[in-house]
């Protein structure tokens, strides 16, 4: 019988031109490259131009998805952008990058799951394409997480960045074979009662304010790895696989100390894990598209090869998503 599947047919990022180093920023707080380093891996981040919008970030990745696909924009009638950042409070982030690409028609909106928003965003796409509603789909994650850091709050504003990635997804008919290219299997989950662990204190409906972000480092670690080993094991369980069958994770970029703990949990080499949180640090909903685009340009990620992708964020929320190259 023949299935509809997703199939990533083109990876593409984008980062603004300004690097803020570990240096320069204890230059502004009372912090060190050694703090940061020691206890995140991060060494530098990105940071927007003030006149760059999220919304800017996207459309920039979303081109540079479509450029590796060989597609036009007129050619995708379904765009998703994962952001807690948005431009506005409405429209949706996606209406505008719709807008940037000359797009008239197909469907356009943002998905809210603040740093596994990509994963949300590709599973909400996929089940739109694997039901026929749409043909050719851009997942985009996108942010300016630099507008809601409070920059006098070492505990926070060392740890993010801004960025934007993007892929391409079209509908294929194949078999249904974990063999046949295309998203295998993705499992999201969410659970508001660790909402004070994680969150921004401000939003148009509780304060009128744009609000800065706010985190219980500790207890999100320990949540992270529990939480994405559980979802890695429920994914691969689905599709009948082992964590050994993988050859690639690409996890979400928060910390290199969760990127090590969760692999070891999972019994996965250090080789077979993708790390930008060095260079780009969090970049939120941006970093499992960012660092997929990196290891599919520098070749380290090949068509036919087994991918885990994997995140966990404020709500809570988390998820994974696998994918035949
Ligand atoms: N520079 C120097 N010192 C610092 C800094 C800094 N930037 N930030 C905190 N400190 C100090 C603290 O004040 C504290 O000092 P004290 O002992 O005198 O009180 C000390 O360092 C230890 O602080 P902790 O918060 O306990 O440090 P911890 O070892 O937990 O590391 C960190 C903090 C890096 C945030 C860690 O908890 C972590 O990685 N948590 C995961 C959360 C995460 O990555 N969140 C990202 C968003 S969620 C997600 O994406 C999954």
């Amino acid at each position: 019988m023949s299935v509809l599947r997703s199939v990533i047919v083109g990876c593409g990022s984008y980062l603004p031109a300004r690097i803020v180093t570990n240096d320069e920023l204890a230059a502004q707080v009372d912090t060190s490259d050694q703090w940061i380093t020691e206890r995140t891996g991060i060494k530098m981040r990105h940071i927007a131009a003030d006149n760059e919008l999220t919304s800017d970030l996207a459309a920039a990745a979303a081109k540079a998805a479509l450029a590796q696909a060989k597609l036009e924009a007129a050619a995708i009638d379904l765009i998703v952008v994962a952001t807690a950042t948005p431009d506005q409070t409405f429209p949706a982030t996606a209406t505008r990058v719709q807008e940037k690409l000359g797009l008239t028609r197909g469907v356009a909106f943002d998905v809210q799951a603040v740093c596994s928003g990509f994963i949300f965003a590709l599973t909400v796409a996929d089940n739109f394409l694997r039901l026929g509603q749409a043909n050719r789909a851009l997942v985009i994650g996108a942010e300016t997480f630099s507008r809601i850091l409070d920059w006098e709050d070492r505990g926070t504003c060392v740890l993010f960045g801004d960025g934007a990635g993007a892929v391409v997804l079209e509908a294929r008919a194949g078999h249904g074979s974990t063999d046949d290219r295309g998203i295998l299997v993705s499992r999201i989950h969410s659970d508001g009662r660790y909402h004070d662990l994680l969150y921004v204190d401000g939003g148009p409906s509780s304060t009128q304010t744009t609000g800065h972000v706010k985190m219980e480092g500790k207890e999100v670690f320990r949540h992270a790895v529990t939480n994405l080993a559980a979802v890695v094991g429920e994914t691969l369980g689905a599709a009948g696989l082992k964590a050994t069958d993988l050859d690639w994770i690409v996890p979400h970029q928060a910390n290199k100390r969760i990127l090590d703990a969760t692999a070891k949990k999972l019994g996965l080499g250090a080789d077979k894990v993708i790390v930008t949180v060095d260079h780009h640090a969090n970049t939120s909903a941006a970093s499992v598209p960012l660092a997929l685009a990196e290891a599919v340009a520098d070749g380290r990620i090949q068509v036919g090869q087994l991918v885990l992708l994997e995140a966990m964020g404020g709500g809570f929320t988390w998820g994974a998503s696998l994918i035949r190259m």
